[in-house]
């Protein structure tokens, strides 16, 4: 379990810029008289949004004070939930999914490659431009594997690839969101049949094959012990004799 704290570097205030207040006007209205409170998690996201990707203190008691929440409560939330990160994670917050799906297509090798570049995790690289996060899945394992960086998700990853990508960053050059090797959203990857488009999965030639197949492993492991009992009765008819 990890341990949530506030940073103990903190900035002597906080405010929401005027579109973002008219933002969160907006949400409040969203709830009923007397159930402001709901618009407690948006309006931390958007307080993060604004401050670098963090939760500063100021920010929650200023959410507190815009819902009529004792600043208890606002700090519950925020501690609770793993998407408010309550430290600077410099300008490129990296969650990479370490989830079987993405650990089956190699998100070990992208893990190795952050190792490398930024250190431990929860650490912003010297440069003050990255800290990285392992997290659980996030809902794009047809791409694995894959991180999310800030807002943004980059699927398809490979050691170079993401070296790429991550040099491209730091230079402040143009990155491709998505898929790194081209393909459009799950589609197939190039090259690769579309499983989908088997005519097997709609004729109804495979349903119950799996009853077939265990039919057919019963049927061997029979033959194999009826064999198994006929050599045995022959070994022992021969040492009669
Ligand atoms: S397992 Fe990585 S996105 Fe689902």
């Amino acid at each position: 379990m990890t341990v949530r704290r506030l940073a103990q570097k903190q900035p002597e205030s906080f405010d929401f810029t005027p579109e973002n207040k008219v933002w969160c006007e907006r949400e409040i209205a969203k709830y009923p008289k007397g159930r402001q409170a709901s618009a407690v998690i948006p309006l931390l996201w958007k307080a993060q949004a604004q401050h670098q990707y963090w939760l500063p203190q100021r920010a929650i008691e200023k959410v507190g004070q815009m819902l009529g929440m004792p600043y208890i409560r606002v700090l519950e939330i925020a501690t609770f939930y793993s998407m408010f990160n309550l430290e600077p994670v410099g300008k490129h917050f990296i969650q990479m999914c370490g989830t079987t799906p993405c650990m089956l297509r190699g998100s070990n090798d992208i893990k190795a490659v952050l190792e490398k570049r930024i250190g431990e995790q929860r650490h912003v690289s010297a440069d003050g431009k990255f800290a990285w996060l392992e997290v659980e899945c996030l809902g794009a394992c047809c791409n694995a594997p894959m991180v999310q960086i800030n807002d943004d998700y980059y699927e398809d990853l490979t050691p170079e690839n993401f070296n790429k990508l991550l040099d491209d960053l730091a230079e402040g050059k143009p990155v491709k969101k998505g898929s790194q090797i081209g393909r459009t959203s799950s589609e197939p990857e190039p090259g690769k049949a579309n499983a989908l488009n088997d005519a097997t999965l709609y004729d109804g030639s495979v349903v119950g094959s799996w009853q077939q197949r265990f039919a057919e492993a019963r049927a061997a492991e029979k033959e194999a012990a009826e064999k198994a009992a006929a050599e045995k009765a022959a070994a022992a008819a021969a040492e009669k004799k």
